[in-house]
């Protein structure tokens, strides 16, 4: 992808794609950082529109400084969440919401802590269900009876995945119980105290669940990002590149920084 060397930074490209299904939108932005403001800008311009929005929310290392600004937006009285519903895409199976690695903690410290989005509004599975399938059904049900997904935000797996839906998932699959890669549990043993060992299981949002979403925004930064962006704009739509099944979405952007654009 073209940047503008003149400038001395990589300008912001905007180009369509044709996927399978919807032209997916790409944005290139100079940084990481103008990555989380463009990232940040949209969502705070959705809430605006729709206070009474469904969204499906991220963890992992790419949205923590979207949410920072998303915080920073909530204090200056920009943006909030009091009429919005919210479900994390998954969690981990083994840790309760009280444990610092689970996505619950991470999402009061990132997020639900600082803005107004209180118990009851937000939702994220129980990795300590001790009947899991009727936790993913009480899952789907609750974002069904919210009025399902309206907005998605994303990150990616290096190996392609969304949410924990890792190589080899159905495009069709519902929020379930899944096994993580060998390759995730080690690219997300840095988020685990030394000695602490990493589950191998989680809960999940189906690939089917997030296609269902109105609107998709990916987000991915980083050299070690770059193949799997390539892989999910790219390929033909595969089992063992969940992302690809974004191809069939009907709105995606995908928003990136010079690195993970950097095999386009
Ligand atoms: C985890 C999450 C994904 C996230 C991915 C990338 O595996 N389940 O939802 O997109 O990590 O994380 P990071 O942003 O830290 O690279």
């Amino acid at each position: 992808m073209k940047t503008d060397a003149a400038s001395g930074l990589a300008q912001k490209v905007q180009t369509k794609l044709s996927g399978h299904g919807q032209p997916m939108t790409i944005v290139v932005e100079p940084s990481v950082e103008a990555v989380a403001a463009h990232v940040h800008d949209a969502l705070v311009e959705h809430l605006q529109r729709t206070p009474r929005t469904v969204l499906g929310l991220p963890t992992g290392g790419t949205p923590i400084p979207v949410y920072a600004r998303l915080v920073e937006s909530y204090r200056a009285g920009r943006c909030s969440f009091k009429h919005a519903t919210t479900f994390n895409l998954d969690e981990y199976i083994g840790l309760g919401a009280e444990h610092p690695a689970s996505y619950a903690a991470y999402m009061r410290e990132n997020l639900f802590d600082h803005v107004d989005c209180s118990v009851g509004q937000y939702h994220i599975l129980d990795g300590l269900a001790e009947d899991v399938e009727a936790e993913c059904a009480a899952y789907e049900n609750a974002m069904a009876a919210s009025g399902g997904l309206e907005l998605v935000l994303l990150g990616i797996g290096q190996n392609a995945h969304i949410g924990f839906n890792e190589p080899g998932s159905d495009f069709h699959a519902r929020t379930r119980a899944v096994d993580l890669a060998p390759s995730t549990v080690a690219a997300n043993a840095r988020y685990f105290r030394e000695g602490q060992q990493p589950p191998t299981k989680a809960l999940s949002m189906g690939i089917g669940t997030i296609l269902e979403a109105r609107r998709i925004i990916v987000m991915a930064t980083g050299s070690s990002k770059a193949k799997a962006v390539r892989r999910m704009m790219t390929e033909a739509p595969s089992r063992d590149v969940p992302a690809s099944a974004l191809q069939f979405a009907t709105d995606v952007t995908i928003v990136l920084d010079p690195a993970a654009a950097a095999e386009l």
